[in-house]
């Protein structure tokens, strides 16, 4: 009813006000595309971080059903549905970080690239929304092929006059989750004890992961390289495979994701020392937009840092190569 409808709303705003007097560090956070096999745990974890005050949860299928049940979720955030394109500026107005996990993902025997004529539309129209209602946000994009969204996405902010470079970030962290998973298996330790810088691209041999800097400190045969190498580039293929065609990876992306905003958010807050691997315009190599070690603070990732000493492995050379072929 229309009463209830009104207590409801004044309710959220009684919260949101009491959030803000008692001065508790509170960001606004939109993720579009919630009601994807993404979006719906992104949002629970999203739900679930105490820097985060109001979470706006768009999609043009099925937002309203998943707000009302995240929004029952007894943590800080106030929730709020958006669905369909109308409502795609009151979803976006207001916000500090913006998170994309919309579009279609891959079915078996698919390349990333396959979903690029779909997906290139819809970051677009969601990215002309940022640049119109909210464009000083930090913005996530997670939609595939990452290598291709970003650099659509800085067109569309480029176009709008809103364009910053440290603001729009691809999200290649879950290479980083599988490269650490899949080196602590090998090396017989506790993944959380792993760090694996993965830089390049988001996509097949664009994925480098610079297991000669891997922290703690060893060393690897020949043979776990080449095994550790291919099963860290095709981790998402891996998935997709599994899942037989309903889809590719989803909850280990929202935690990946979760992770990536989370540390977005400290930086925002001022927290020193924040750093993450991602997919940004760079001066790192030749090429305009290159994954590495960022990074992130009050503006975003405010410095993109050089690979380090890379092996004969390694090889920047093909993996510039390569990153030329697959870049669209
Ligand atoms: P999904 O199909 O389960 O969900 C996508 C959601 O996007 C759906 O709810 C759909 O309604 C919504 N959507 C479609 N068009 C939209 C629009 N114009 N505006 C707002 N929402 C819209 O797919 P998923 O498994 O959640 O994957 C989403 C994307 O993330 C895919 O492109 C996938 O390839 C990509 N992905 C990237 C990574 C990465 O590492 N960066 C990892 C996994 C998946
Ligand atoms: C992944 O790496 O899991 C994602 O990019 C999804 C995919 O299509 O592999």
């Amino acid at each position: 009813s229309p009463n209830l409808q009104k207590m409801e709303e004044s309710s959220l705003l009684r919260r949101e006000n009491c959030r803000a007097k008692g001065g508790a560090p509170g960001f606004k956070v939109a993720i579009l595309g919630a009601a994807g096999g993404i979006g719906q745990p992104l949002a629970m974890l999203v739900k679930m971080n105490p820097l985060v005050s109001v979470l706006h949860l768009y999609d043009v299928v099925n937002s309203p059903g998943v707000a009302a049940d995240v929004s029952h979720m007894d943590t800080g955030a106030v929730v709020r549905g958006f669905l369909g394109q109308p409502q795609l500026e009151s979803a976006l107005t207001g916000m500090d970080l913006v998170i994309i996990p919309a579009g279609v993902p891959r079915k078996p025997g698919m390349t990333r690239d396959d979903l690029f004529k779909i997906n290139a539309g819809i970051v677009r129209t969601l990215c002309e929304g940022i640049a119109k209602c909210c464009p000083h946000a930090i913005v996530n994009l997670i939609s595939n092929p990452v290598n291709s969204t970003v650099p659509i996405a800085a067109e569309v902010f480029k176009k709008a006059g809103t364009y910053d470079p440290k603001r729009l970030l691809g999200v290649t962290n879950l290479d980083v989750l599988r490269a650490n998973t899949f080196v602590a298996e090998v090396l017989g330790i506790d993944p959380r004890d792993v760090d694996v810088p993965v830089v390049g691209g988001h996509s097949g041999v664009t994925i480098l992961p610079l297991l000669s800097q891997v922290k703690p400190a060893c060393t690897f045969t020949a043979d776990e390289i080449n095994y550790l190498t291919d099963r860290i580039q095709n981790g998402g293929t891996e998935v997709v495979e599994a899942k037989a065609g309903a889809g590719s990876a989803t909850l280990s992306m929202a935690y990946g994701a979760a992770k990536f905003a989370d540390a977005c958010l400290r930086g925002l807050r001022g927290d020193a020392g924040i750093v993450e691997c991602s997919f940004v315009a760079s001066q790192v190599t030749e090429l305009p937009f290159f994954a590495s070690k960022v990074r992130l603070g009050r503006g975003g990732a405010e410095e993109v840092f050089p690979l380090g000493p890379l092996s004969e492995y390694e090889s920047l050379m093909d993996l510039i190569n390569s990153c030329n072929k697959l870049f669209c």
